[in-house]
């Protein structure tokens, strides 16, 4: 860990408490409280965790004020423009950009994956069809781990990059048949001459009846998205993966835990809100009504795919996305789209309304990948098992991170109680 030659002093009823500090190679310093309960007898108060950080990372870092983004050092535009999926995988898991070889070598190692267990098949029949997906992706995921015995060894280094290669590669999978499933198609097996994202679409869209082809645009595309959603350092769901993988819980079981919290609309949920929001404004004139909600205290209403807890001057996710839009809509020739132009007056008006600018916020990731996601042929359902799949490669590369780091402990908050103090146990006829 990075020592800094800074120190804090606490003092608090007449004691005060040398506590060392950290330098990070980017961003603020940090306080390590780590003995101030041992020393102390005092706790740290941070739901949140709005000025906690939880671990030591070196995969991704985020400037919220520059609005910035870098998996490994590597500026997301740049990786956006010049990279694909996969080798950006390979960057988060391993550190650096690979050679030619490495990466051959990667694609082969996850493409060599892309099937599921055969009896998988029969699992997915216990679900109803008209499960969401994301419900079916917890579950499928968490279950890896009753399928693939041979990787659940965290303490078998091997085993864990079976496990990291295994989870890449069968999401997409599993998320592709969640969907067939849900629209009563028959599951599609992956064709592993295709691209990671190529493949992805064509396991959603083709059936056996017809010959499908894969627009090789739109499977850039949807490899962008991959991309954007790729990491984004100690976020929540990636929080509980490491919390869930704190205890020695198996990789499979890790990553269901992560898939159930991004679930939620204040996260990855919320690209499947959004849409729906721009969906039920409808027209450009009822925009107002809906800004008026979104900054009434007495109404839950938020504006969704705007906001973020970290980026504080623009989700540099959202700027590439919303090129992406634009860029697609136009090659499936959709013009006049009346999302898109919902989308865009809304973040005209908003980015000049006093009460966004003041709290600065501004239109996140999920803002737009909503629009291009439905262009595509996906339900707004998809959405966020397309988030779920795409995270899968941060999640595992945070979680194999945790493993090897010797100062990792079991997750174990500590509360401000406020509940009652000792009392005795009152007969039920006496109560
Ligand atoms: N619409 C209206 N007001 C908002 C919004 C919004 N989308 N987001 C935050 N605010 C207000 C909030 O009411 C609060 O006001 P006040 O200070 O008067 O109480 C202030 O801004 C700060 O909000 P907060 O909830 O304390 O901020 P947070 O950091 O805890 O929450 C957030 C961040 C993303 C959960 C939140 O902005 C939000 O709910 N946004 C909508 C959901 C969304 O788009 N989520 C996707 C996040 S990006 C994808 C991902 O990585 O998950």
């Amino acid at each position: 860990m990075p020592e800094s030659k800074m120190t804090a002093t606490l003092t608090f009823d007449n004691k005060s408490i040398q506590l060392p500090m950290h330098s990070p190679s980017v961003g603020p310093d940090v306080i390590d409280i780590r003995k101030l309960y041992a020393e102390g007898d005092v706790f740290t108060y941070d739901p949140g965790f709005t000025s906690t950080a939880a671990c030591e990372s070196a995969i991704t870092y985020i400037d919220g004020d520059k609005g910035e983004l870098l998996y490994r050092g590597y500026p997301i535009e740049q990786l956006a423009e010049k990279s694909s999926y996969l080798e950006v995988c390979n960057l988060l898991l391993y550190g650096e950009l690979p050679t030619e070889t490495q990466l051959r070598d990667f694609v082969v190692r996850v493409t060599m994956h892309t099937m599921v267990h055969e009896q998988m098949h029969y699992f997915f029949r216990g679900f109803r069809r008209d499960s969401h997906p994301m419900a079916t992706m917890v579950g499928v995921v968490g279950a890896m781990s009753a399928f693939y015995h041979d990787s659940l060894d965290i303490n078998d280094e091997w085993q864990r990059e079976v496990a990291a290669i295994r989870l890449i590669a069968k999401t997409p999978t599993i998320a592709a048949m969640a969907y067939k499933y849900s629209i009563g198609q028959p599951f599609v097996y992956p064709r592993n001459d295709l691209s990671y994202a190529a493949n992805f679409l064509h396991m959603c869209f083709s059936v056996p009846a017809e010959p499908y082809h894969v627009n090789p645009i739109l499977a850039k595309a949807m490899d962008r998205i991959f991309t954007l959603h790729a990491d984004h350092e100690q976020n929540a769901s990636t929080s509980t993966v490491r919390l869930a993988g704190s205890s020695g819980a198996n990789p499979f079981a890790c990553i269901a835990a992560g898939i159930a919290c991004l679930w939620g609309p204040a996260h990855g949920g919320a690209n499947q809100a959004c849409l729906e929001m721009l969906r039920e404004i409808g027209t450009v004139d009822r925009i107002p009504e809906y800004i008026a909600r979104a900054k009434d205290k007495n109404d839950p209403f938020r504006l969704m795919g705007f906001g973020h807890r970290v980026y504080k001057n623009f989700d540099p996710r959202a700027k590439v996305m919303k090129e992406s839009a634009d860029e697609v809509l136009d090659l499936l020739g959709i013009h006049n789209n009346e999302t898109l132009k919902v989308a865009k007056e809304l973040e005209r008006i908003a980015l000049e309304d006093e009460y966004f600018v003041s709290k600065k916020l501004y239109p996140n990731v999920d803002f737009y990948s909503g629009i291009i996601l439905e262009a595509m042929g996906f339900p707004t359902s998809m959405f966020t098992p397309i988030f779920a799949l795409s995270r899968t490669v941060g999640w595992i590369a945070q979680w194999k991170e945790m493993i090897a780091d010797k100062d990792q402990k079991i997750g174990r908050p500590r509360q401000l109680y406020v509940g009652a103090t000792q009392r005795d146990y009152v007969d039920i006829a006496k109560r």
